[in-house]
């Protein structure tokens, strides 16, 4: 079936062109910042989510991993499904997903994992600095 082959063909893409690779400003209130390691292999992935602080959309991900092709092709992945989406329902994304999307063999499904770890260490992150500016606005005023 074409529409399947089309399919395939954009899975494989995100290990030959990963999308939204790169870094952004850490210190910038809105923006979280997931930095993760995967036992296994000591492989490292960091994914960052720019969060519209009035609608709480994550409108920019972006990541850099220094990983095997599966850990890049994860996050590479991670970051075009979390963007337009809310922290709740980005914290839902699970690895079996992504692992289901790239078809993982089971010995690399901790790459996978890596990718789920740091969607949720970059909510966490930003959801901290979010709290902590509004705190600071409500002191000053
Ligand atoms: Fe490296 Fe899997 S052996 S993360
Ligand atoms: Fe290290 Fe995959 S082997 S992240």
């Amino acid at each position: 079936v074409a529409g399947a082959r089309a399919y395939h063909a954009n899975v494989i893409d995100h290990y030959d062109n990963p999308r939204n690779v790169g870094s952004m400003d850490k210190t910038d209130v809105n923006v979280g910042t997931g930095l993760v390691g995967a036992p296994a292999c000591g492989d490292v992935m960091k994914l960052q989510i720019r969060v519209d602080p009035d609608t709480g959309t994550i409108t920019e991900s972006v990541f850099k991993t220094f990983g095997c092709g599966s850990a890049i092709a994860s996050s590479s992945l991670a970051t075009e499904w979390i963007k337009g989406k809310g922290l709740a329902e980005a914290g839902g994304i699970k690895n079996r997903d992504i692992a289901k999307e790239l078809r993982l063999p089971p010995v690399k499904l901790h790459c996978s994992m890596l990718a789920e770890d740091a969607i949720r260490a970059a909510i966490k992150d930003v959801k901290g600095k979010q709290a902590a500016a509004a705190e600071t606005v409500k002191v000053a005023a």
